[in-house]
């Protein structure tokens, strides 16, 4: 049988980059912890619907890229391509839009899309995310940037770039998308064909494409001065209290999301060092989704963060301080297999005592063991039992950096091993 092969545009994460996943995995859960969020875990499969009526019909994500298929019983199932919608049906489906008060959640997980796959776009991805609900308030946008950055700033990312806008409130929706047309119905042979489809059900998303053409006919649109008052006071506050936190951002005034249910602040983090799939993670505003969704009023802003990426601009910063705590530590070699079982019981008793050991189990030379030791424990000690140390009751030890070694008896051997 010829071997079988991923799919494409998923990976397999083997264990020389897992450990930089639980790193950055780590290093999240302990600051949303700080910020008191908790987690939620929703499901990976929903009824198609959450998406449908929450990302908007038009949008790419669910034209184009969603999972979609009929379940044996008949039903229209999605996987998921995003976290907030299935949070916002969580939120509902557990009455918490009735109780009132703040609700922090955060989630971490794949998310799929039928892309075409490239550098940075994948069909199985990993978001981390959180959404606030119950809070309109600027300060609290502002909070929710601050967290996005302290994670990028956690992980060890440096020179990302914070773009904001602000895409007005439901009722300024109308007004701009009939701005739009209107601006921009004269200019329909420069559009490119995807965005002479948009003029008609999704005129916003004209602003971001990147087509040449595309950006020419429509860079003197600027959303910001088409929102009302309240939405420019709010989005003033966000700046003042951004710039408060000395928290560099741009306005871009083209800055739209594809998603369907942003309102007011959208935000957008992108890396110079991603290449064409630049956004590292991505927000907003969604004071309408949970009413649309069959909820209460409850306003909520969140945003998500694409993990590959992270990974992708982290790439060739060394070793995170948890990848150096999880390195193992001691390589219990045996002079002959006739001390495998002390070996195996030494190995045990240390990591009784939280240090990390790997054992020699096979029947091979104390050489060839001293070999695999320079490879799994490169900084580490390799500890060496022959029949004499067994019946001196002592341990020889072995700093495989420098090759020097010394007997120490087994009381002193954990604080030796500790100190390293
Ligand atoms: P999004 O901008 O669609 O927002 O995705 C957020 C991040 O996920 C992107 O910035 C990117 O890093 C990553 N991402 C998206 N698609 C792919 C892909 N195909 N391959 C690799 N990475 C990808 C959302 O998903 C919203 N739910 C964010 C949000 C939360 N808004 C409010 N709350």
């Amino acid at each position: 049988m010829v071997p079988l092969k991923a799919l494409g545009g998923t990976s397999d994460i083997f264990p020389e980059e897992s450990s930089r996943w639980q790193s950055i995995e780590k290093t999240a859960r302990e600051i949303l912890t700080l910020y008191g969020y908790q987690e939620i875990r929703t499901p990976l499969i929903e009824e198609a619907a959450v998406f449908t009526s929450s990302l908007g019909d038009a949008a790419e994500i669910v034209t184009k890229q969603m999972y979609l298929f009929q379940d044996r019983g008949g039903r229209s199932v999605a996987l998921r391509p995003e976290g907030t919608a299935c949070v916002v049906r969580a939120f509902i489906e557990r009455g918490l839009d009735k109780t009132g008060g703040l609700t922090r959640f955060y989630y971490l997980g794949p998310m799929f899309r039928a892309e075409r796959p490239q550098a940075g776009r994948r069909r199985q991805f990993h978001q981390i995310g959180v959404e606030v609900f119950g809070s309109a308030s600027p300060y609290q946008d502002a909070e929710v940037i601050l967290l996005l950055t302290r994670l990028l700033k956690g992980w060890g990312l440096e020179g990302f770039q914070l773009n904001l806008n602000s895409i007005g409130c439901k009722e300024d929706r109308t007004k701009i998308l009939h701005k739009i047309r209107e601006a921009l119905s004269s200019w329909q042979a420069e559009l490119c064909p995807d965005c002479k489809g948009r003029l008609g059900n999704n005129p916003l998303r004209i602003l971001d494409c990147k087509e040449p053409g595309c950006q020419k006919v429509s860079a003197g649109i600027d959303l910001f001065e088409m929102v009302c008052e309240s939405c420019r006071r709010h989005f003033d506050s966000v700046a003042e209290a951004l710039k408060g936190l000395h928290l560099p951002f741009e306005r871009d005034p083209h800055l739209v999301r594809g998603l369907d249910y942003y309102t007011r602040t959208a935000f957008e983090v992108i890396h110079p060092g991603l290449g064409a799939q630049n956004a590292l993670g991505g927000g907003g505003r969604y004071d309408e989704l949970v009413e649309r969704m069959g909820g209460a009023s409850v306003p909520a802003v969140g945003f998500a963060i694409g993990l590959e990426r992270v990974l992708m601009a982290a790439s060739g910063s060394g070793p995170t301080g948890e990848e150096r705590r999880q390195a193992p530590q001691v390589f219990v070699a045996s002079v002959s297999p006739a001390q495998i079982p002390e070996a195996l019981a030494l190995a045990e008793e240390l990591r009784g005592q939280g240090v990390r050991a790997f054992v020699n189990l096979e029947e091979r030379p104390l050489k060839r063991q001293l070999e695999q030791a320079s490879k799994s424990v490169p900084s580490g000690f390799a500890l060496i039992l022959g029949e004499d140390e067994i019946a001196q009751g002592v341990v020889t030890v072995r700093a495989m950096k420098t090759g020097q070694q010394e007997q120490l008896n087994r009381s002193e051997l954990l604080g030796k091993i500790l100190r390293k």
